[in-house]
């Protein structure tokens, strides 16, 4: 039983001594990554900043803002090895039971337009696209669209 529990990703609050382990993942698996101080201005506003891990390694983390029963998703991350595993969606359904257990009715997001593997995992959780943001993101040729996402925790 314990071998099986083990096996588990299990999920903590991040701190600043991930940051090194975080920006690395966070280079490799984005174009256009956060920062670093994106990440301590996160941890120091009391976002709700977690840690994926498995066997001592961070294998995914995110990013939520939680304010008058709505929540923020601004970064779900998952380590470039462990991706395709049903690790998103593992953190994903956390993220919106802890939004829930803090009285969020109401949970958004932005997503490139291009970002396939987002905008399924999003759509796969129930959220609907509900609006574009014009030229939100930095790309590698000018500007990218933003597609927010909206999903009603009942
Ligand atoms: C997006 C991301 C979090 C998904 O995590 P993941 O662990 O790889 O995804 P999962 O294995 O849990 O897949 C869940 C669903 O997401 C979608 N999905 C995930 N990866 C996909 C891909 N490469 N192409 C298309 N759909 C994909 C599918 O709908 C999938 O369901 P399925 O397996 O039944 O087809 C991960 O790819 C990642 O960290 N990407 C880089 C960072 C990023 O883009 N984050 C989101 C920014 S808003």
């Amino acid at each position: 039983m314990s071998a099986l529990l083990d096996d588990l990703p299990r999920y903590r609050r991040m701190t600043a001594d991930d940051l090194d382990f975080v920006m690395a993942t966070e280079n490799e698996i984005y174009p256009h990554p956060w920062t670093r101080g994106n990440f301590s201005d996160s941890l120091a506003a009391g976002y709700y900043c977690w840690i994926m891990e498995h066997g001592g390694e961070i294998i995914g983390y995110s990013v939520v803002m939680m304010a008058a029963g709505e929540a923020h998703l601004l970064n779900l991350s998952i380590a470039a090895g462990w991706q395709r595993r049903g690790l998103g969606r593992a953190m994903l359904e956390f993220l919106l039971k802890l939004a829930r257990d803090c009285g969020v009715h109401k949970i958004y997001l932005e997503v490139r337009l291009s970002n396939v593997a987002g905008r399924g995992l999003y759509a796969d959780a129930g959220f609907s696209e509900i609006a574009t943001r014009r030229d939100y993101y930095p790309a590698a040729q000018g500007r990218e669209d933003a597609v927010v996402m909206e999903l009603m925790l009942t």
